[in-house]
C-alpha cells in the first residue's frame, strides 16, 4: 500500500474531462484548481445547461453538455455521474475516448468487471472511493487500477485524486468495500459521536453553541495529534488516560458497553451493503 498527499499541478501536462460536474466532482476539479491546474486543462459536463452555465461561472473552467466533445478533448475522464447513470453514459462515451486515456471512475459500488463490459476490455481504469471531505481537501480515497494501467495511467490518478487529501492504493478490488466501511461512510461515525458528545455536554449544564465547538475543536484537535504525533491512537488514548482519573472513568464505561464490537459490527453491515449494492450493479 502505497498513498500520497496534496501536490503542485501547475506543470500537469494533461487535459482532464469530468463528466458529471455534482457535489463530487467539482470538489475535485475544485482541489485541481487550488493545486495550480489551469482552468483550461479541465472540461467538465453535465445534463442540464443551467447547470453547465453555473459550473463555467463558478470555477472558469470549460463547461459543455457533449459528453462526446468533453472526451475527444481529452487525455483523462473521470466518470462522476450517479451509479445508476453510469451504464448508459460508459457505453455512450467509449468510442469518444482517445488513444490511451485513462478512464477514472469514482462511482459507488460498480466494478472493474462491469466497466470494462461497458468499455472495452482494452480500456485503462481506475477505480476509487473518495469521501465528502474531499469537499475541503481533506479527504481520504482508495484506488484500484486494472491492468491495463501504466504506471504513467497510475501516476496520473494519483495525481488528481491526492489534490483533495490522501490517495492510497489498493492492491485487491475487493478492499474497496472496507475502505467503504472505514473512510468513505466514516465521516457520518464521526458526525454521529459528535452529536452524541455535544448532547451530553448539554445535558451537563453547557449551552449547545459551547458544546458543539468544545466538541468539534476536540475531533479536529485529536485527529491532527494522531496525525502528527509518532505515536499511535492506543498509546495517545493511554497518554489522557491517568489511572483513577477522569478520562479513564468515561473509557471504562465505553469499554464496558463494548463500543469495539458496536464499531465492528457497524462497519461489518456497511461494508456487506457495499457488496450487495456491487453485485447488483454488475447483474446490470
Ligand atoms: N458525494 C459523495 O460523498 C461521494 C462519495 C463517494 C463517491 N461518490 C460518487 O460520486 C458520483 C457522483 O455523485 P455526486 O454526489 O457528485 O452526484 P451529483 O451531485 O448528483 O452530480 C451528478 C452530476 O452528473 C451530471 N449528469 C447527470 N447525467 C449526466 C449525463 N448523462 N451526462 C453528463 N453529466 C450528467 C449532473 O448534471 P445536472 O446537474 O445537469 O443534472 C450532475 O452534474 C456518484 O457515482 C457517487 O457514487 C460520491
Amino acid at each position: 500500500m502505497t498513498h500520497s498527499t496534496v501536490n503542485d499541478l501547475s506543470n500537469f501536462p494533461k487535459t482532464i474531462a469530468f463528466i458529471g460536474a455534482g457535489n463530487m466532482a467539482s470538489a475535485i476539479f475544485g482541489g485541481l484548481l487550488s493545486n495550480g491546474l489551469a482552468p483550461e486543462q479541465i472540461i467538465a459536463t453535465t445534463k442540464s445547461h443551467e447547470s453547465c452555465e453555473r459550473t463555467r461561472e463558478n470555477f472558469g473552467i470549460r463547461a459543455t453538455t457533449s459528453n462526446h466533445n468533453a472526451c475527444e478533448a481529452a487525455d483523462i475522464v473521470v466518470l462522476c455521474v450517479k451509479p445508476q447513470t453510469l451504464p448508459e453514459v460508459a457505453k455512450d462515451i467509449a468510442p469518444h475516448l482517445s488513444p490511451d486515456a485513462l478512464v477514472i471512475s469514482v462511482a459507488a459500488g460498480i466494478d472493474i468487471d462491469s466497466m470494462t463490459r461497458w468499455m472495452g476490455e482494452s480500456t485503462p481504469i481506475v477505480r476509487c472511493m473518495p469521501n465528502t471531505p474531499s469537499q475541503i481537501q481533506q479527504g481520504a480515497c482508495g484506488l484500484f487500477a486494472n491492468d491495463q494501467c501504466s504506471q504513467q495511467h497510475k501516476d496520473d490518478a494519483e495525481s488528481i485524486l491526492s489534490s483533495v487529501g490522501i490517495a492510497v492504493w489498493l492492491d485487491n478490488e475487493d478492499d474497496i468495500h472496507a475502505v467503504t466501511a472505514v473512510s468513505a461512510s466514516g465521516p457520518a461515525y464521526i458526525f454521529l459521536v459528535l452529536e452524541a458528545m455535544i448532547e451530553a455536554g448539554v445535558k451537563q449544564g453547557l449551552s449547545q453553541e459551547l458544546s458543539k465547538s468544545l466538541a468539534i475543536q476536540t475531533v479536529l484537535g485529536a485527529s491532527a495529534l494522531a496525525i502528527s504525533s509518532e505515536y499511535d491512537p492506543a498509546e495517545l488514548r493511554k497518554r489522557v488516560t491517568s489511572p483513577g482519573g477522569t478520562t479513564e472513568q468515561a473509557i471504562n464505561v465505553f469499554e464496558s458497553k463494548n463500543l469495539r464490537a458496536i464499531f465492528s459490527d457497524a462497519m461489518d453491515a456497511c461494508a456487506n451493503r457495499s457488496k450487495e449494492l456491487a453485485k447488483a450493479a454488475s447483474d446490470h
